[in-house]
């Protein structure tokens, strides 16, 4: 998590994409009336776990992706963007197709760009979480996140070698060759759209992120970073996980006193929206304790403004 203004980070013209599809189906009764990721996690909409990742890695534009039904939510939820000094942009994905079809959604709004694409369920949380972004920023090609898991067969899984470079992908293989999962967030050059084009659907039907990142593979241009110990990496795709990610999130909080995943308050550091702006969106939420914690910022911002 960013604490001071000097952890600030570069705006970068990777476009960011966030897929919140899918019907929720493990959450049933809760995704009856509205979306998996609408659900609160402690005191903030699932979403804005994975959009805060986004600001973090120092995207400025971000496409949702989501189902015509719950599309609206979405737009209803975060708008524009220029309340955050974003720019969002929304497309509907008509029938699960998978991870992949995301950038053949996203192809005219990436018009060639690199991006990052991340799942609207995935909670990322550490301190050097920043650092990892930026290096990932860095590298060409496409790179993806690993983190260790209990039970791999729930997951893809990547293998590597002693130096951690990748050998391969398996989605939710049978008999994992790794505990190394494969997490929902992955940066991509400016082919995702062309690669996304060229895979076939697997068994369940969908078009699979680890086929397209495949093509990175085989070409020697697929990085990873290592999420060691120190980092989180929550899902919140059943009741358990759900559960789970709030109680994270709330012992954190409580016990800090200072937020975790905050879209208003990583816009504000990182220069995005200014102090003033950043006081007016804790003041229009000021009776619920977010609110509070926004306007705790700012007055400890404007102190430190005044110090120096
Ligand atoms: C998807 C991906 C899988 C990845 C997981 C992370 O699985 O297919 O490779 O490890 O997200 O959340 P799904 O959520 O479709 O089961």
């Amino acid at each position: 998590m960013l604490n001071k203004r000097t952890d600030k980070i570069k705006i970068t013209r990777r476009k960011g994409i966030v897929l919140a599809g899918g019907k929720g189906s493990r959450l049933l009764p809760l995704t009856l009336g509205t979306s998996k990721q609408l659900m609160p996690i402690f005191d903030k909409p699932l979403i804005y776990y994975p959009l805060s990742t986004l600001i973090m890695s120092g995207v400025q534009e971000v496409l949702f992706i989501s189902t015509p039904h719950d599309l609206p939510s979405f737009q209803r939820l975060l708008g524009d963007g220029s309340k955050w000094g974003m720019m969002f942009n929304y497309a509907i994905q008509d029938q699960p197709r998978g991870i992949a079809d995301a950038f053949r959604i996203g192809r005219d709004y990436l018009d060639g760009e690199p991006s990052v694409l991340i799942l609207g369920d995935n909670i990322f949380f550490g301190h050097g979480m920043q650092a990892v972004l930026s290096h990932a920023e860095t590298r060409s090609g496409a790179t993806i996140f690993a983190s260790l898991v209990r039970d791999p067969h729930r997951f893809g899984i990547v293998e590597l070698n002693a130096n951690y470079d990748v050998i391969g992908l398996e989605e939710k293989p049978a008999a994992p060759k790794s505990h190394w999962a494969v997490t929902g967030l992955y940066f991509v050059d400016g082919r995702a759209p062309d690669f996304a084009d060229e895979i076939e659907c697997s068994s369940r039907g969908e078009l699979e992120i680890l086929s397209l990142l495949n093509h990175y593979l085989q070409r020697q241009q697929l990085g990873v970073e290592i999420l060691h110990r120190g980092y989180a990496w929550l899902d919140a795709g059943t009741h358990e996980s759900l559960h789970q990610a709030s109680d994270f999130v709330k012992t954190l909080q409580d016990r800090q006193g200072l937020l975790v995943c905050s879209p208003e308050e990583l816009a504000y550091r990182n220069g995005l929206i200014s102090i003033d702006r950043l006081a007016e969106l804790a003041d229009e939420q000021k009776q619920s304790t977010y609110g509070e914690a926004l306007m705790t910022i700012v007055r400890q911002e404007r102190d430190d403004l005044s110090k120096r």
